[in-house]
């Protein structure tokens, strides 16, 4: 064969491992990729691509060895960055970072790579780095709404920055010099759900800090929650301004920090209860894990039972989270907890999955599936086994849009004789007396 019909058929092979690959036939892509390497062992695209499906095995080491000898035959800005990506799991941060920015250098158009750095950048608390790269992602392609969320989304993290510092700001402060005996007003701004305008809503808190006698500087807006001249206890807290502070909690979730203040004040009252704790609906397990940080759980001598679906496909019920984008969702829960020795991670539907094991004793139940059959049927099962003093969190059960739920809950909490409080965080508290 002529070297330049060699070279089409490898094209061509290149392709249709490449269609394969994309749809997810990742055995069929391999072959065909390692086919190519072996009539030319240094081809870059082969070893590239051939990188990511070792990545995609969870084989990240050789993976990231395959896309280094392709740079090494010739490098492309997809061949940085994909590199950078793998870097970024391996918590090789500068190194990932230099890989993004070689990207840039070698392919100035290829817009994902200033997208990779900015949102590392990002993610690494350093915002004001990743704000021009990613206005220059969105200059190279205006269209994309995911990197306007993200660079609306750093403003956001900004406000919530601002509140932590003029909290520790305070002490010197010419106010606190006026009013010695007071605490600092705190304000606190955070992300809420179901707007659909928000030029309107920003323009209405305006308006309600303007009508306020303090002029908005005790107002709480986050998580659906408007407030003004309360102490915020949980925003003078060192633990939750170390939430507030850390790069491992998302702006939605740090907007959570008084439904998480709720939450882990009856986790720690539930130490002292006998049983065991329960989360329905785990997710990724950030609450669970949030709970083993707040207390000394090994102390405690309990299990901790995490259970979820950790999937979400076509035509499934419950609603589809970020989470269920990683096909090694439950793997990943597994090793997030796997230096904790109390901890059960049980997959599939609840409350079928309580076969796998369920506990006899419950002290603290945390019920967050936002789906009411799931729910009552945890909720029946859960009070049973409620010890005296335990008690349940209900996640959504205040909230409008998820009132199917307490249509559903109501009348199983009655049935037990116990009565369930709503709080403003829209969460439901259920206490065995
Ligand atoms: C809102 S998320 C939970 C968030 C989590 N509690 C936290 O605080 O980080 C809801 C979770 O419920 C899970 N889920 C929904 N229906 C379920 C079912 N029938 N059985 C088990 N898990 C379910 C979903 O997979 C999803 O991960």
């Amino acid at each position: 064969m002529q070297p330049e019909s060699n070279e089409n058929v490898l094209r061509e092979t290149l392709q249709q491992a490449l269609q394969f690959h994309s749809k997810g036939q990742i055995a069929e892509a391999e072959a065909l990729y390692r086919h190519v390497l072996q009539v030319m062992p240094n081809n870059p695209d082969a070893l590239h691509l051939l990188g990511m499906v070792e990545h995609q095995r969870g084989n990240n080491d050789l993976a990231v060895d395959l896309i280094n000898t392709a740079i090494q035959h010739g490098p492309s800005g997809p061949m940085y960055c994909n590199l950078g990506l793998l870097l970024l799991v391996q918590n090789k941060v500068d190194m990932a970072l230099d890989n993004f920015r070689r990207a840039i250098d070698v392919d100035p158009g290829y817009v994902t790579s200033y997208i990779n750095l900015g949102a590392a950048l990002k993610n690494l608390g350093r915002r004001d780095e990743a704000i021009p790269y990613l206005q220059k992602a969105l200059s190279l392609n205006p269209g994309r709404a995911d990197i306007q969320v993200t660079l609306d989304t750093i403003q956001q993290e900004k406000q919530i920055e601002n509140a932590i510092a003029s909290h520790r700001e305070w002490t010197d402060s010419e106010a606190k010099r006026r009013r010695p005996d007071m605490l600092k007003p705190l304000s606190f701004q955070g992300f809420s759900y179901n707007i659909a305008d928000m030029a309107k809503f920003t323009q209405g808190i305006e308006l309600i800090k303007e009508s306020l006698s303090d002029k908005g500087a005790s107002l709480f807006v986050s998580d659906n929650v408007i407030t003004w001249n309360r102490n915020y206890s949980f925003l003078r807290d060192d633990f939750f301004l170390g939430i507030l502070d850390s790069p491992a909690y998302a702006y939605v979730e740090k907007s959570l920090i008084w439904r998480t203040y709720v939450l882990l004040h009856f986790a720690e009252h539930a130490g002292r209860i006998a049983g065991d704790y329960v989360e329905l609906g785990c997710h990724t397990g950030h609450t669970a894990s949030t709970v083993i940080s707040k207390i000394d759980f090994r102390k405690l001598s309990k299990s901790y039972f995490l259970y979820d679906l950790f999937e979400w496909k076509e035509g499934d019920e419950h609603t589809r989270m970020q989470g269920h984008n990683n096909s090694h969702m439950y793997e990943d829960v597994v090793k997030r907890f796997s230096e904790y020795e109390f901890v059960r991670v049980i997959k599939g539907s609840v409350p079928q999955s309580f076969t796998e094991g369920f506990p006899d004793k419950i002290a603290f139940a945390h019920i967050d599936m936002n789906h009411p059959v799931p729910e009552a049927g945890a909720l029946e099962r859960v009070l049973p086994r409620l010890s005296r003093g335990g008690v349940v969190v209900l996640d959504d059960y205040g909230w409008w849009g998820y009132c199917r739920q307490k249509l559903a809950l109501d009348p199983i909490i009655a049935e037990h004789e116990l009565s369930v409080l709503e709080l403003p965080t829209g969460q439901g508290i259920v206490l065995k007396p």
